[in-house]
């Protein structure tokens, strides 16, 4: 296994546990919005690409798609496991890579979906390009991910408190630079939707991997420039909640 993919599989097993009930993953409203974003034909054999404990899963088996579910964290693809078991043989999770080869005796998929993974790749145009390869023609890809913003300060102010909180975070991108990836890979008809969502900062670094002591990332977030997709909001009770942007897109494979 290549040393960030340790790294990842070793950060998400020790905060599986908190994840799988972290209010902003767990959010029925999001899950549905993300379903229907995805706009898949029914009966869908679809690639959960980085599926931690399943919710996604779960919310595209209980639309009446088939899954496969992939994941470097062995404690991911234990709580997917468990999670979606009645579902029978309509679900499969697999330990591993979206690259290993075991995942290619699924292919080809009708459609793949990641949901807040591009933000661990080192290399996104070799995840998605994966996923493409995956796909049968007319297949559909589905990225969705927390944004940021497109102005360089903003941005690497984002990315710093991002990185000192989680020492699996490589970058985020903007909502044009998701649209962008999948066409880079050959897909077209690319839509996308935005939508707003808040963390409680607590909760948030309370589950991360950090790399920085709480109050010196709670410092850095309060004192930043403001960012588009990342805001800082501190309320009267000194709780700071931050204002988000999530981005979903999906493009299409041509076949040609
Ligand atoms: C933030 S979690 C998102 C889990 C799930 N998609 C969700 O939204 O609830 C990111 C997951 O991606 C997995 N991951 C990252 N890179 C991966 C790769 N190359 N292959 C398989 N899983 C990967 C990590 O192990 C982690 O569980």
């Amino acid at each position: 296994m290549r040393s960030h993919d340790r790294d990842l599989a070793s950060a998400f097993d020790d905060q599986a546990d908190r994840f799988e009930r972290a209010p902003v993953q767990t959010d029925p409203a999001a899950l549905a919005k993300l379903v229907a974003a995805a706009d898949l034909p029914p009966d869908s054999l679809v690639l959960d690409a980085g599926c931690g404990p399943g919710l996604v899963a779960e919310a595209l088996l209980s639309a009446g798609h088939r899954i496969v579910g992939v994941d470097l964290s062995h404690e991911m693809i234990d709580r997917a496991r468990r999670r979606c078991d009645r579902f029978g043989d309509r679900a499969t999770f697999l330990l591993g890579s979206i690259h290993d080869p075991q995942v290619g005796a699924f292919a080809p998929f009708d459609a793949s979906v990641s949901r807040y993974v591009l933000h661990h790749i080192q290399d996104p145009v070799l995840f998605v390009a994966r996923q493409a390869t995956l796909l049968r023609p007319g297949g559909i890809l589905v990225l969705s991910d927390h944004t940021t913003d497109p102005d360089p300060e903003a941005r690497s102010w984002h990315m710093r408190v991002e990185r000192l909180r989680d020492r699996t975070h490589t970058s985020n991108a903007t909502p044009g630079e998701l649209a962008d990836l999948l066409t880079s890979v050959g897909l077209e008809s690319v839509r996308m939707m935005e939508e707003t969502f808040t963390l409680d900062f607590d909760e948030w670094f309370d589950r991360g991997s950090p790399q920085a002591t709480k109050e010196a990332v709670r410092g850095l977030l309060l004192g930043g420039p403001l960012a588009h997709g990342f805001r800082p909001r501190q309320q009267a009770d000194g709780k700071i909640l931050i204002e988000c942007w999530r981005a979903t897109a999906r493009g299409i494979k041509t076949g040609r």
